[in-house]
């Protein structure tokens, strides 16, 4: 599929919660320039689950750092609701990323010494915000924790510690939550318990997640698969399943 050909999202009546427009980020080697991203145009709407894929080196996590102000575009624009992130300075991203973003990284990032509960609640108390407790019980039981909370990390299998992380980036109910390879480190089925509970916080609390992700199992989790080539956006699939994906990838890869 050419750029020309490829799908938009059926229309929907709220605004996106992310924008980007002309994204482009170019490393400067000495030598030579590598475009790593080469003007991106893309668009995450309330509720949607997106996977980003494409080959190694095609800009998946330049992309997802520039659209959450972990990384500075070199040209383009991002908007996180009305808020343009990209021109904001560091102590403004910073307080950005703390109140208006969830991550989820592949190697969970959770304190050793921290309880369960208190590694969920400790981004709250960084930030002195209030914690919803009703949310809190209820992401809990949907993430099923309920009898671990009181468990060091180190007492919880790969599955359960990633469940923690997913309950600490939900928890604030953030515009936006970013997973970079968020099942890279776990078996199958504590990655497919992830993944599930992942769509699930999509679907039953609008929450918009977008996920870096090279496993077609774990992007046909999501509601679309916007792939990426050489710094651009070049095919989408919408209700994936892993066949089409690993289809379209086998092309991407081909060419
Ligand atoms: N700090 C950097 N300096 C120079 N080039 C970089 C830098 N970071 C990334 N690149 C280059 O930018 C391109 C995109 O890299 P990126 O890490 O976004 O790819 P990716 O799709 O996430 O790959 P992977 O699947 O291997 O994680 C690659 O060609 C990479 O070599
Ligand atoms: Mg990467």
């Amino acid at each position: 599929m050419t750029e020309s050909t490829v799908k938009t999202v059926p229309p929907v009546a709220s605004p996106p919660v992310v924008v980007a427009r002309g994204l482009t980020k170019t490393y400067d080697t000495g030598d030579s320039k590598v475009h790593a991203l080469a003007g991106v145009d893309v668009e995450f709407h309330r509720g949607a689950f997106t996977a980003i894929m494409g080959p190694s080196g095609s800009g998946k996590s330049t992309l997802m750092h520039c659209l959450a102000g972990l990384d500075v575009a070199t040209s383009g624009s991002v908007h996180l609701g009305r808020t343009e992130i990209t021109g904001l300075r560091d102590a403004e991203l910073t307080l950005l990323r703390r109140d208006r973003i969830g991550f989820i990284f592949q190697s969970f990032n959770l304190l050793p010494m921290l309880t369960a509960e208190q590694n969920i609640l400790l981004p709250s108390q960084i930030a002195r915000r209030a914690v919803d407790k009703e949310r809190f019980e209820h992401i809990v039981d949907v993430v099923g924790l309920r009898d671990r909370l009181h468990h060091l990390p180190a007492k919880l299998s790969g599955g359960q510690q990633q469940r923690v992380a997913v309950a600490r980036a939900l928890l604030n109910a953030p515009e936006v939550v970013y997973a970079d390879e968020p099942t890279g480190n776990l078996d199958s089925r504590s990655g497919s318990e992830v993944l599930a509970f992942l769509r699930g916080s999509a679907r039953d609390l609008h929450q918009t997640i977008v996920m870096v992700t090279h496993d077609p199992v774990a992007a046909s989790y999501a509601d679309r698969v916007v792939f990426l080539r050489d710094g651009r956006l070049v095919d989408e699939v919408l209700e994936p399943t892993a066949e089409l994906v690993s289809a379209r990838l086998l092309k991407l890869e081909e060419v």
